[in-house]
């Protein structure tokens, strides 16, 4: 069962590689019923503590979602210059783990074909484990269609929050990176009325009293690299860094990079909610500024659940697979979008009534619903 915040990992793995050379680690954070999953990064700087913080990150999303399977988290330190060689020796190395119930799929640096590429090696396909019903579709077909599922959620957590903050009319947002989780909230917020008034990637912030979200994801590529030179008219672009947070607007929504919000920038913050679409997107001690001041930040263990949460379902065979694929989708991202919600709600339901990090308490709450 998923543990309090002071103990170890369940185990963390040191690899070496089997037949070729690999560093990195596979950190099983917690199991239940003897399964646990998460992501495999792949960075030239990755750290055992990075993937043991991540794998910790996955065992608080499943507990939020009450999903029975435990957090994992593998890193393998490269530069991603040899992958095919990589990942092989990757696969055949964590062969027994993904035999043995801890299913890696991918996170930053690794694709859709490396995945294929470990999972080949090691003989692995998710369809098949003993003593469970074997998935009646592969896994690409299941979850390919479910890439905007993150970007969904956190455009519910977005709109939960809106309107526990008692706001009626439409919200000005800024949305910090824009790769599949940022276009996707984008969307999802204009869809339903809100204005994006900035957006940012990698080169910079671009800001109108409007953006366009269509026309920005129309001279967009896909890793969310926007190009400067085809912009839509009457719209202000800026190098300058963090410029996302001189915005003026209602909600920023985190969708790029780790500790984006931090101790030395969070003074500059001028909206009141704060979203995190990607993994641990502010520092603790941004986090203490933002409380300080009054703004609320829903974390990403609670917003970000789409990508992790869907293929957990699919892990535990909790997807009713027998529905068609435009209905099996629908029911993921309603599934998704109800536990962010009611996460969203209870959080923000402690945060007004006590002082201090909401978190632990709603944690606690939910470990008790999945001992029940
Ligand atoms: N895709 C998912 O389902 C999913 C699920 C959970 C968490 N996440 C996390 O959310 C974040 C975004 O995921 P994604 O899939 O959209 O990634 P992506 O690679 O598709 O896009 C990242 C975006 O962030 C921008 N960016 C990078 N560094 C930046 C910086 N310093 N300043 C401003 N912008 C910067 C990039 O230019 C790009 O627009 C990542 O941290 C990822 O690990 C993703």
């Amino acid at each position: 069962m998923p543990h309090p915040e002071s103990q170890k990992p369940a185990f963390s793995v040191h690899l070496h590689g089997s037949g070729g050379g690999l560093r990195g680690w596979v950190v099983v954070d917690t199991l239940v019923d003897g399964l646990a999953m998460g992501g495999t990064r792949m960075t030239p700087g990755v750290t055992e503590e990075e993937v043991a913080g991540l794998a910790r990150d996955m065992t608080q999303k499943f507990t939020l979602a009450g999903l029975r399977i435990g957090g994992a988290k593998a890193g393998i330190v490269a530069d991603g210059s040899d992958r095919e060689d990589t990942f092989r020796t990757f696969g055949r190395t964590v062969k027994p783990l993904l035999h043995g119930g801890i299913h890696l799929g991918i996170d930053m640096g690794v694709t859709p074909a490396d995945r294929a590429v470990f999972f080949d090696e090691a003989g692995y396909d998710p369809r098949f484990r003993p003593g469970v019903p074997d998935m009646p579709i592969d896994w690409r077909t299941y979850y390919e269609p479910l890439i905007d599922c993150t970007g969904h959620g956190v455009g519910v957590a977005a709109v939960a929050a809106l309107e526990a903050s008692g706001r009626k009319g439409p919200a000005r947002v800024v949305v910090q990176g824009f790769g599949a989780v940022g276009r996707a909230v984008a969307t999802f917020l204009e869809e339903r009325g809100h204005v994006v008034v900035g957006v940012a990637d990698v080169q910079g912030t671009v800001s109108a009293d409007r953006l366009p979200v269509a026309d920005l994801i129309a001279v967009t590529d896909e890793f969310g690299r926007i190009d400067h030179s085809r912009l839509p008219q009457n719209v202000t672009v800026t190098g300058e860094p963090d410029a996302w947070l001189d915005v003026d607007a209602d909600l920023l929504v985190l969708a790029a990079q780790k500790h984006a919000l931090n101790a030395e920038n969070a003074h500059r913050l001028r909206a009141g909610l704060v979203v995190e679409g990607g993994n641990i997107c502010s520092t603790e001690e941004a986090r203490e500024k933002i409380a300080a001041s009054g703004s609320v930040l829903v974390p990403g263990v609670i917003a970000n659940i789409g990508g992790a949460g869907s293929a957990a379902l699919a892990v535990t065979r909790v997807v009713p697979f027998g529905l068609p694929a435009e209905a099996r989708k629908a029911w993921v991202f309603d599934w998704v979008a109800d536990r962010v919600r009611r996460n969203t709600r209870d959080l923000l339901e402690i945060a007004a009534a006590r002082a201090g990090d909401p978190l632990p308490e709603l944690l606690e709450s939910r470990r008790k619903d999945l001992l029940r």
